[in-house]
């Protein structure tokens, strides 16, 4: 038997990176998975999706409409819903100088807006769940920062803030709300970047294990979160950085 086994989840940006290697991991577990994406982006599980246990739905987070979308898909597809995997992000590196209203905007709709928008739209249907859990994807970036990252770091350090006063409201209906950290992680966020060998080995030095992350990597720590494992753990900040962030 899977640690997810009959549960219910959506996860979000499940096309790439730790979405889909969550969405898969969540699937192989028994979870049956509402895979969300942007519209017009391939979405491809390999051999579980033969399966039928992931069901893709394209919808842009940002978009108004997409949060009850995705909860009514929940309810129409399994019935309801256990676990929302708030995922889906985007990277931005400009100079605080130079940032303009809409490329601040941009990143804060998807990386944080959202996220509260759909953990919103989740609430009724996790109440109703035994074991409903938030899950979303914050960053290393969140206590920590760079240059260029303003609107990066601001929207990942307001995804914790939610995420601890999810936790704080929602532990009467005994929803757990956790964030996950990740380091640097091979992804389509970070591909472009990480070609360059000196910028790769440069975050790979950073990491005490001596290496980038894996997509895998962060999708086993949401399964831990997801996964009865962690039904007393809430209101946390749980950082996959292969120990990244212990060196000040
Ligand atoms: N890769 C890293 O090093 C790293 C580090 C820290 C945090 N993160 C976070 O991890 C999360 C996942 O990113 P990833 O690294 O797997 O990158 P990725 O680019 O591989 O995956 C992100 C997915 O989100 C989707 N997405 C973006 N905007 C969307 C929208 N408006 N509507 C629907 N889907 C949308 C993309 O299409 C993509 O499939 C993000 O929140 C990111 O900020 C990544």
């Amino acid at each position: 038997m899977g640690r997810l086994s009959g549960r219910k989840a959506i996860v979000t940006g499940a096309a790439s990176g730790i979405g889909q290697a969550s969405a898969v991991l969540f699937a192989r577990e028994g979870a049956r998975v509402l895979a969300v994406d942007r519209p017009g982006v391939a979405f491809d599980f390999g051999d579980i999706a033969g399966e039928g246990r992931i069901v893709p739905l394209a919808l842009d987070v940002t978009d108004d409409a997409a949060p009850a979308a995705a909860a009514d898909a929940a309810v129409e597809q399994f019935g309801g819903l256990d676990i929302l995997f708030n995922n889906a992000g985007i990277g931005d590196s400009v100079l605080a100088a130079q940032m303009t209203d809409e490329a601040w905007d941009r990143v804060q709709s998807v990386n944080l807006r959202a996220v509260f928008r759909f953990a919103r739209a989740a609430i009724p249907l996790l109440t109703a769940s035994s074991a409903g859990r938030i899950i979303n994807t914050a960053s290393v970036m969140a206590e920590g920062t760079d240059f260029g990252l303003s609107a990066y770091c601001a929207s990942k350090a307001g995804v914790l803030g939610l995420t601890r006063t999810l936790a704080l409201e929602l532990g009467r209906h005994g929803i757990t709300a956790n964030a996950i950290l990740p380091g640097a992680i091979l992804t389509g966020m970070t591909r472009d970047s990480f070609a360059r060998s000196e910028v790769a080995e440069v975050w790979a030095r950073k990491s005490v294990l001596r290496r980038l992350g894996e997509p895998m990597d962060v999708a086993r720590v949401a399964l831990f979160l997801a996964s009865d494992d962690a039904s007393f753990v809430t209101g946390q900040a749980l950082a996959a950085d292969g120990g990244l962030t212990l060196r000040i």
